[in-house]
């Protein structure tokens, strides 16, 4: 077996024989499509990938089936589902669970963004990130990747780094001077390599490090490390800021003592025992699938998606996977060539570069962007207009829609506002208030009739709000316009709130009301409970904005 730990730079010999090469090429053709932003045409994805173009047919087949992938038009793009992958690794890591609610209280309690990262090789990788708004700087997401001498964390983590480490990192710097393998690297970036290793050397001394504008201009960061049992610093936590409320010397005096009270209980918090992982949740999807998905492409990503622990064992990766333990283990051998896997002890960890795997650039995604190809699935099974809406407001604003033919008097784009009241997904987002809120919206908004058939009665509008809460969806008859009948029903992330509604609307004289429930309900649900699975793998550890 192949020992790739974090710490060590891709292979650049052959794979080893066992290795699964429908596996490397899958990985192969994600990786290009993360490197592109997470959409590309089928036949540049060939060009990048340098395999034959029946090979990416198979391989991009296989991802469709797997739903990590989706075809549009002569595009594929990544999917949310991928983000499974990265999820994996961060959910083994423990970190961003553990960690993640100290870097939250610490963001909050200095009103300054807040993030968590790891060593990946010669780079600092993001798993977590607690920002704030009025940040006026590069904002990183969870997943990306910078070089360790650019941020405050990687002269914490260099402070540990063995020659060859360091060796690694010279000739990386040599090699790519233009911070290729780095995409969300500001292009304005001072860098840092000239300084680096004197940096290292103070951080070992002092034991935190600062980034005095390296990334960007204005942006400041001082980071702490957190170490495990062993010594190992594991991750660091960052306080970043701007020059207009902290220059780098007052942003060291004045975090160290709190900051170094939030690494303390970090490293209390590690000690915490491991819940036991559920065991088994990876099997594979595979029984009945055809005969162009690539097998060992999906066996070896279920072999990813398989780890619910830090380190595991071959046979327990075996049992979580229902796979036999050959396969699981040239899966391991191959996942441990590319440095997706580190091996120690006969036992197998994932480690940051998982989160190469198109993770960072779906953390980019809005829920309006999540739900796009759902409501165009949507509006192409009802055939009629389909569209997401979020209150603002006593109003709801558009943030997504699939026009078919055009109902209204008006015409609907993104941003679109109408009155909460007279909608059905304004029904859907005021049913879906807490209890005092909703009770209070009917009294204290303004009612106007739109036509003659909108409720302005405070006493009925509750009356509906209720019934909306019991039946799960709201269908208002022309009572925004006459003629136009729409239904909504709600989309809720992952703690169960209502986030945002999405809607058919549809002519009011084609049919009943009942017979208009009972052609789009069914398809209204299905696409909410897709743009939900999606939403709620994405927002397992990356915050993804509702508009
Ligand atoms: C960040 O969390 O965005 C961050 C952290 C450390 C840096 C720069 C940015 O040096």
């Amino acid at each position: 077996m192949t020992e790739a730990t974090t710490g060590e730079a891709l292979p650049a010999g052959d794979p080893p024989k066992e290795a699964v090469g429908p596996l490397i090429r899958g990985l192969a053709v994600i990786r290009r499509l993360s490197l592109a932003g997470g959409r590309r045409t089928v036949s540049d994805l060939t060009r990048d990938a340098g395999l034959a173009r029946s090979t990416v047919d198979r391989v991009l087949g296989t991802l469709v089936r797997l739903g990590y992938v989706r075809p549009a038009g002569r595009d594929a793009v990544l999917a949310p589902a991928l983000m499974e992958l990265g999820n994996a690794y961060l959910a083994a890591s423990r970190l961003p669970g553990l960690l993640g609610p100290y870097a939250d209280r610490l963001a909050d309690e200095l009103d300054e963004s807040v993030s968590l990262a790891v060593p990946d090789a010669d780079g600092v990788r993001f798993v977590h990130q607690a920002p704030r708004r009025r940040r006026m700087t590069a904002v990183f997401r969870v997943g990306d990747l910078l070089p360790a001498e650019c941020a405050a964390p990687g002269a914490l983590f260099a402070a540990d780094w063995s020659p060859a480490q360091w060796e690694r990192w010279r000739l990386r710097v040599v090699s790519d001077p233009g911070y290729a393998g780095f995409p969300v690297l500001p292009p304005d970036s001072a860098h840092g390599a000239d300084s680096f290793e004197d940096r290292a050397a103070q951080a070992r001394q002092k034991g935190w490090s600062a980034d005095d504008q390296l990334i960007e201009p204005g942006l400041v960061a001082v980071a702490l490390p957190v170490r495990d049992a062993t010594g190992r610093a594991v991750c660091a936590v960052s306080v970043v800021s701007h020059t207009s409320r902290h220059d780098a010397a007052s942003l060291c005096a004045a975090m160290p003592p709190r900051l170094r009270e939030t690494a303390a209980a970090m490293e209390h918090a590690l000690t915490a025992p491991p819940a036991l992982g559920p065991v088994g949740t990876a099997r594979t999807r595979l029984s009945d699938e055809g005969p162009e998905l690539v097998e060992s492409l999906a066996r070896g990503l279920a072999v990813l998606t398989g780890f619910t622990t830090a380190a595991m064992s071959l046979s327990a990766l075996a049992e979580a996977t229902g796979l036999p333990r050959a396969t699981v283990r040239r899966a391991l051998i191959t996942l441990a060539h590319l440095g997706y896997v580190a091996a120690e002890d006969r036992l197998f960890r994932l480690t940051p570069r998982v989160l190469d795997l198109g993770y960072a650039c779906l953390a980019r995604l809005t829920l309006p962007q999540i739900a796009q190809p759902h409501l165009t699935w949507l509006a192409g099974e009802v055939r009629d207009s389909a569209s997401m809406a979020i209150l603002a407001g006593d109003d709801i604003r558009y943030v997504a829609r699939v026009p078919t033919e055009r109902i209204m008097s008006v015409d609907i784009t993104v941003g679109t506002r109408f009155p909460a009241y007279a909608t059905s997904m304004g029904r859907v987002l005021l049913a879906g208030l807490g209890d005092a809120d909703r009770a209070a919206y009917p009294a204290r908004a303004d009612l106007r009739p739109l036509t003659r058939h909108t409720v302005t009665s405070p006493v009925r509008l509750a009356e509906l709000l209720d019934q909306v809460r019991r039946d799960g969806y709201a269908l208002v008859d022309q009572e925004l316009e006459e003629g136009l009948r729409s239904i909504a029903v709600p989309v809720r992330d992952r703690a169960g709130e209502v986030v945002a509604a999405v809607n058919v609307s549809t002519h009011a004289h084609r049919q009943t009301a009942e017979g208009t429930r009972e052609a789009v309900l069914p398809q209204l649900r299905e696409a909410a409970a897709r743009i939900e699975h999606d939403l709620h793998i994405a927002t397992r550890f990356a915050r993804i904005p509702t508009a």
